[in-house]
């Protein structure tokens, strides 16, 4: 069976209680702003449209969309308020002869998800209904709309909190405000449906008695996981979604053989992607489009955002942003890895050591206390403990070179831009001006010399003049 099918996004509302001056759908949780989950379940759902209903602040909520799902079409609503003059506006962008199902979500509920979606659009059509909504029981149902139904349990409409009587607020099934619709239906229903109620709105909630009433077929399907519903519209529903939705990624990537040690302190985006018999260690925060191998161990305490961790890397303790780690790298603890850097097979960046665009080559190490920043390293090579690449002059950034398997002695400042080519070596305390050659040990430092008896004249009595006095003895 093809069916036509056709997704509104809900996002004109204001949100005010955010208290915020960014739009409530553009707030984030799991890496991505709340009217990016709903449009990437939208697009999950193949429709041959996707349309976002804006207004409140419409130029960054439309822009945040086009960023996202650039094939989105924006509609504008007017000053008409209600989610029925939204949908009636975005129904008009539809083709004339569109006669499929509409399926309405909402920007501020990002929970949603494709199967539930799939399963309530299939119901629909073979119950050949004019409306299907996802409906929930709630012991508090507070501030939503009731589902109306008659002894029969047939479904006879759905009266808003503030229009309800004393005896319908008693009702616990309520409106998830997630919806499918038969295009004609819903048209027509809209046509009728006015703004004579508490809110003076237009409701999307009095197509169910409209349909009804011309003899068409409605129901509320219930879903026994609240979550699918939930809107957010604070902060702390805001913090509680987004505990849920990792709760719900933690589980997936568990479910796919990703070892996740504490899943109340490891925090997994929803674009990440990591593959079976990955070890997740606990206060590990994995961000953005970070991908990670099989057999990588990720923590304890590690951040990494927008990272690629290959097949049997170990990260630990480190915070990482646009990095590529290769095979088999070591990386940690206490490092801090900026943009740009990539690290090759088997290689390491260490204990207490900062890298920027650094492209380390494979087996190549910078294990403690470094700075290597605008450099490429070849493989084999090995820097030395508290060695900086100074490739700032004060005004430009430049970048160095250092070859295959060479040796930078400890404590070796790299002046850039200079090369030191491959086999190279470098004395310990090398400042690092010149190009070294091939196969060549620089070194800069003046012979060491031991002036006698210097601490005896100039540091009489001191505890080194002591213990260099019985030393002599
Ligand atoms: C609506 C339902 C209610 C349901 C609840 C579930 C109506 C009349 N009521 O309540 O039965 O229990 O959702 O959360 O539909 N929006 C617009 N334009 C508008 C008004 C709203 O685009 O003029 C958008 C909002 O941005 C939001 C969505 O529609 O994304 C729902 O609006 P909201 O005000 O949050 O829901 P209620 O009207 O309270
Ligand atoms: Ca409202």
């Amino acid at each position: 069976m093809t069916q036509k099918l056709a997704v509104v996004i809900l996002a004109a509302g204001q949100g005010t209680r955010m208290k915020s001056t960014t739009p409530k759908v553009l707030h984030r949780i799991g890496g991505k702003a709340l009217i990016s989950h709903v449009l990437d379940t939208a697009a999950g759902l193949q429709p041959e449209t996707v349309i976002a209903v804006v207004r409140h602040e419409r130029e960054r909520v439309a822009q945040a969309i086009l960023d996202h799902a650039p094939h989105t079409v924006i509609v504008d609503q007017d000053e008409v308020p209600g989610t029925g003059r939204a949908v009636e506006q975005a129904i008009a962008a539809l083709p004339a002869d569109f006669d499929g199902s509409i399926v309405v979500l909402s920007g501020d509920a990002p929970l949603i998800d494709v199967p539930t979606l799939e399963r309530l659009v299939a119901g629909h059509v073979e119950g050949q209904r004019g409306m299907t909504l996802l409906s929930a029981i709630f012991d508090n149902p507070t501030g939503l709309g009731r589902i109306l139904r008659e002894s029969s349990g047939a479904m006879v409409g759905i009266v808003e909190e503030k229009d309800a009587s004393d005896a319908q607020r008693k009702i616990t099934e309520i409106n998830g405000g997630i919806y499918v619709f038969a295009k004609a239906a819903l048209s027509r229903a809209l046509d009728e449906i006015d703004t004579n109620n508490a809110q003076a709105e237009k409701y999307l909630t009095d197509a169910a008695a409209r349909i009804l009433a011309v003899g068409g077929i409605v129901d509320a399907v219930a879903t026994d996981d609240p979550w699918l519903i939930a809107g957010v519209n604070d902060r702390t529903q805001l913090a509680e979604a987004g505990r849920e939705l990792n709760h719900r990624i933690v589980l997936a990537h568990q479910r796919a053989g990703v070892t996740i040690v504490d899943p109340s302190s490891t925090w997994i985006d929803a674009d990440v992607s990591i593959e079976s018999d990955v070890e997740i260690l606990p206060g590990t925060y994995l961000r953005g489009a970070t991908s990670i191998a099989t057999g990588a161990i990720v923590g304890p305490d590690t951040t990494l955002v927008d990272c690629e961790v290959g097949e049997n890397a170990h990260i630990r303790r480190s915070e990482a942003t646009l990095a590529v780690f290769g095979a088999g790298a070591e990386v940690g603890p206490f490092s801090f890895i900026r943009p740009g850097t990539e690290l090759g097979a088997a290689g390491k960046i260490g204990a207490f050591v900062e890298a920027k665009n650094a492209k380390i080559g494979d087996s190549s190490k910078v294990p403690h206390l470094s700075y290597v920043g605008d450099v490429t390293i070849g493989e084999g090579s090995n820097i030395g403990a508290g060695t900086i690449v100074a490739n700032y002059d004060g005004v430009n950034k430049h970048h160095s070179t250092v070859g295959d398997a060479v040796r930078i002695g400890s404590k070796n400042v790299l002046i850039s831009p200079v090369t030191i080519e491959d086999g190279a070596y470098t004395a310990a305390g090398t400042v690092v001006r010149k190009d070294v050659p091939s196969g060549s040990l620089a070194m800069n430092v003046a012979p060491q010399r031991n002036l006698e008896g210097w601490v005896a004249e100039n540091r009489p009595g001191t505890s080194s003049a002591q213990a260099a006095e019985q030393g002599r003895e």
